[in-house]
C-alpha cells in the first residue's frame, strides 16, 4: 500500500515536471542572429497573421528546411510577430506582440516530437496549450513536412 502511494507521488511529480516544461520553455539566446526570412506583411485584417513577421531558422534546421525531410533533434525555429499600424495611410511595423518557438525534441510526443511554445512580445511564455493552440494547425498544414509550414523558398 505504502509503496503504491510513493509510486503515485513519483508519477504525479514527473507529470507536473513535464507539463510545466511544456508550458514554460525559454527563448533561445541570440536567435536574432540566426538566418532570417524577409519581413512578411499580412495586411488582411481577417487573417490570423495580420501584422508583420520574421522567421528565424537555426543551423541545425537549415539543411532539412532547404531540402525537405525530417529535422534532426535540436532544430529550432522562432517567429517574431509585430503589430501593423497605419501612418499617413501607409502600413508601418508597430510593437512586437508575440513570439513563437518550435524546437525538435522527441520528449514532446503528443506534438509530433516538437516543443511548441508561445511567448508575449516581451518573451514571457504565454501558457498556451501546445496541442490545441499550436500543433493541430501545424499538423493540418504540414503533416508531410515534419510540421514545418513555411518554406525556404518563401525566405528570400
Ligand atoms: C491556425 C494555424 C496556426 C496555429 C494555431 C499556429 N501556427 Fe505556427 N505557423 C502557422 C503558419 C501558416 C506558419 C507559416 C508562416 C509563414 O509562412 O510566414 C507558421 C509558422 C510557425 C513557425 C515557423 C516554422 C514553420 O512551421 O514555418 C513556428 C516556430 C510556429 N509557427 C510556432 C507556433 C506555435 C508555438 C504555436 C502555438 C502557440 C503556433 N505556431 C500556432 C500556422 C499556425
Amino acid at each position: 500500500m505504502k509503496k503504491n502511494s510513493v509510486m503515485l507521488t513519483a508519477v504525479s511529480l514527473l507529470f507536473a515536471a513535464t507539463s510545466a516544461f511544456a508550458a514554460t520553455g525559454t527563448l533561445p539566446k541570440g536567435y536574432e542572429k540566426w538566418e532570417k526570412s524577409k519581413e512578411k506583411v499580412v495586411s488582411d485584417k481577417s487573417s490570423l497573421f495580420y501584422g508583420v513577421h520574421n522567421i528565424y531558422v537555426d543551423k541545425k534546421a537549415m539543411p532539412a528546411y532547404k531540402a525537405g525531410g525530417k529535422y534532426p533533434e535540436g532544430s529550432r525555429f522562432v517567429v517574431d510577430y509585430y503589430k501593423l499600424k497605419e501612418e499617413n495611410g501607409k502600413p508601418v511595423k508597430g510593437k512586437k506582440n508575440m513570439i513563437v518557438l518550435m524546437k525538435k525534441d522527441k520528449k514532446f510526443k503528443e506534438t509530433g516530437g516538437w516543443q511548441f511554445v508561445g511567448f508575449t512580445g516581451e518573451g514571457k511564455a504565454s501558457k498556451l496549450d501546445p496541442v490545441k493552440n499550436c500543433y493541430e494547425c501545424h499538423l493540418k498544414e504540414a503533416k508531410d513536412r515534419d510540421y514545418v509550414i513555411s518554406k525556404y523558398t518563401d525566405f528570400k
